[in-house]
């Protein structure tokens, strides 16, 4: 496993293959199928907390509905909560109709693994994207990951993605110059992640 690759494999076993604090920030969006959204967590909440570097931050995406739930299983896995951030809806909004609400922004959970110590620039908590859905049906707008990793890495740092589906998250990592990791279990989500990551020109500055 090279600090710079992306593996076809079930997340469990990807973090099985990585040594304690070795990571510097996990920046991730899990599934959120009603059969699978609670494991996922749990074993981003547990691996997490092992792999990252102290005072290295997991940032997560989150679902509305099951945030509460998502941020105990952070607490429970000795992860310090850092702060909320929301990325706001552009385009299509979602009914939530076990709510009854439209759900105008997305919900990005900050932990930080003890001991807790702040940014060191100042940020905005209100991230602003646009609907991006060319190559997967869950994909998330690289303008968004961009954003987040400049604010919360640094030179250098190892940024890990165990959901990576298409690939978002790593393509950011690789347009700022950081390593990265990414696990996918599908193989034809992990090919298209690997077909993006072959893009040019890869400068961050490409994609705002
Ligand atoms: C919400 S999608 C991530 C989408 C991504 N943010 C993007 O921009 O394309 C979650 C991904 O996690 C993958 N996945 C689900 N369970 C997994 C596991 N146990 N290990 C690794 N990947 C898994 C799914 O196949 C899916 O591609």
């Amino acid at each position: 496993m090279t600090s710079r690759s992306l593996i076809n494999c079930d997340c469990k076993d990807g973090f099985a293959g990585l040594e304690d604090e070795s990571v510097d920030l996990i920046l991730t969006d899990p599934p959120y199928l009603k059969e699978v959204w609670e494991g996922a967590y749990q074993t981003l909440a547990t691996q997490g907390a092992r792999v990252l570097k102290p005072s290295g931050y997991l940032i997560s995406y989150c679902g509305h509905i099951n945030l509460n739930h998502i941020m105990r299983i952070m607490d429970d896995a000795g992860l310090a909560y850092y702060w909320l951030f929301s990325q706001a809806n552009h385009g299509a909004k979602c009914l939530v109709h076990a709510r009854h609400i439209i759900a105008g922004f997305k919900p990005i959970i900050i932990y930080q693994k003890p001991p807790v110590k702040p940014l060191n620039r100042i940020t905005l908590d209100m991230i602003t994207g646009q609907r991006s859905k060319a190559y997967h049906c869950w994909q998330q707008d690289i303008h968004e990951a961009i954003h987040l990793l400049r604010t919360f890495s640094k030179t250098g740092d190892l940024v890990l993605d165990p959901f990576t589906g298409s690939g978002t998250v790593p393509l950011a990592a690789k347009a700022l110059g950081l390593s990265y990791l990414g696990f996918e279990i599908d193989p034809g989500t992990h090919a298209i992640a690997l077909g993006r990551m072959d893009q040019e020109p890869l400068t961050w500055e490409a994609f705002v």
